[in-house]
């Protein structure tokens, strides 16, 4: 088959290196790709992921049998629609089923109508209302920005104060644009947060190993809000009793629902839950893969990822076998220096190739060519992952790699994993 893999972060060089480990792949392209890929896929320049009518011209004229949509953005912006309209078969979920994803407020209503567990809250399009609703409900409460938000448009609010700050500049000075102009206001759930991701046709769905993310910033869970500073899989917060609670209660119901309404949902489906005294609770819903979850989830499964996705696309997940590794993975992910805030691009990376061949893996995340050399070239910078037969010795493994990197101004979380270390 050939396959083309849409997006150009850590995400998808992990989908690239997967792909291309199938006995079924003969030709990969990745639009836009990034150079880390650029041994496994044809990088295709030029053409925007938001221009649908561009790539299906694009897959045509390659002979594409299937299109791989990576980030939330061209899911939204209906390209699965597209590429199927012209025949071609494309693993993620619509554009009407993006929006559990692309709408909190949509998923949202969606458990709410569904019995699904997640937290207790309102919807507000007006700032007075919002900050009335804070002060009547108190501290800790949860402020998120309706719309796409690249993962920062919420605000877990511990005092008052910060609360109706978060609303002046969500919706007054319009920091996430108008992903801001609704926002949902969610109690605020205490608990150990694990990701799901799973493999879903519309009808069976099936997690795939468990992972845990690393949001904030700093060690110690400290500092702002990120795309993810690290992750590792399994989560042993995850029991097999969890698991099981959570497809019964959760997985399946959502999977029944969206076909229910009209969505039919079919893709990685990305469950973030939190953990609590009452058991799993849905965070949110992500209408993809995670970033950076998949970079430790895919090294660990044992299956053809060709074969589970054409299953995806055909209906046929019911009847797919998936094998799972024993061991365990991490990922540090290296950051450019003032990330998620203002930082810098264009610095040489060095010592790629010493990481590799001490036997960890290096996802490209934002990283550009410059003549010879890897420059930084996005706030998320590498993924440096490793894979070992259990968490401490994948955690020695992956910083012994971060260590043998360097660029200016390059920081990483120096406690990815403690959760699992710490049990
Ligand atoms: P989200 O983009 O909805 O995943 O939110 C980002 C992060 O904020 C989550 O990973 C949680 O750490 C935190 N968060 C979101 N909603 C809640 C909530 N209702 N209670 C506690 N923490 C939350
Ligand atoms: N790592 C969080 C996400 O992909 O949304």
């Amino acid at each position: 088959m050939n396959i083309l893999v849409i997006g150009s972060g850590g995400r998808e060089h992990t989908l690239v290196w997967k792909i291309a480990q199938s006995p079924k792949t003969d030709r990969l392209y990745a639009l836009p790709g990034n150079p880390g890929m650029a041994d496994k896929a044809m990088c295709v320049d030029g053409i925007e992921i938001t221009d649908n009518q561009a790539i299906v011209d694009f897959a045509q004229q390659h002979h594409i049998d299937l299109v791989v949509v990576g980030p939330e953005v061209p899911l939204t912006n209906g390209l699965v629609d597209a590429v199927e309209a012209a025949g071609i078969r494309a693993f993620g979920p619509s554009q009407a089923a993006a929006q559990i994803e692309g709408s909190k407020s949509f998923s949202k209503e969606l458990m709410k109508k569904y019995h699904i567990p997640t937290a207790k809250y309102e919807v507000f399009t007006e700032a007075e209302k919002a900050k009335a609703y804070i002060r009547q409900e108190g501290a800790p409460i949860v402020i998120k920005a309706d719309g796409l938000a690249a993962g920062k448009g919420v605000v877990v609010a511990m005092t008052e104060t910060e609360a109706l700050a978060a609303i002046t500049d969500i919706m007054e000075d319009k920091e996430f644009g108008t992903a801001g102009s609704r926002v949902v206001i969610e109690e605020f759930m205490a608990g150990e947060e694990a990701s799901l991701l799973c493999f879903t046709d519309g009808q069976t769905i099936c997690p795939m190993i468990s992972s845990q993310d690393h949001k904030r910033a700093y060690d110690g869970d400290k500092g702002p809000n990120t795309g993810g500073m690290g992750t590792y899989a399994p989560a042993p917060v995850m029991t097999e009793a969890l698991l099981q609670e959570t497809y019964d209660k959760i997985l399946l119901p959502v999977i029944k629902a969206m076909s229910q309404e009209g969505k039919t949902y079919k893709g990685c489906l990305y469950a973030g839950l939190m953990i609590t005294a009452d058991g799993p609770k849905v965070v949110e819903f992500n209408a993809r893969f995670g970033d950076p979850e998949t970079q430790v989830v895919l090294p660990l499964l044992e299956s053809d990822l060709v074969e589970i996705m054409t299953a995806c696309c055909d209906g046929t997940l019911a009847a797919q076998q998936i094998d799972w590794s024993k061991g365990a993975a991490v990922c540090v992910v290296m950051a450019a220096g003032g990330y998620p805030r203002a930082y810098r691009k264009g610095d040489k990376i060095k010592g790629l190739a010493e990481a590799r061949a001490a036997g960890s893996l290096v996802f490209h995340a934002g990283t550009a060519q410059k003549g010879a050399d890897i420059v930084t070239n996005g706030g998320r910078v590498l993924g440096v992952v490793a894979k070992a037969d259990n968490v401490r010795a994948a955690v020695d493994k992956a910083y012994q790699g971060a260590a043998m990197i360097s660029f200016k101004d390059a920081f990483y979380r120096k406690d990815i994993a403690h959760r699992a270390l710490n049990r």
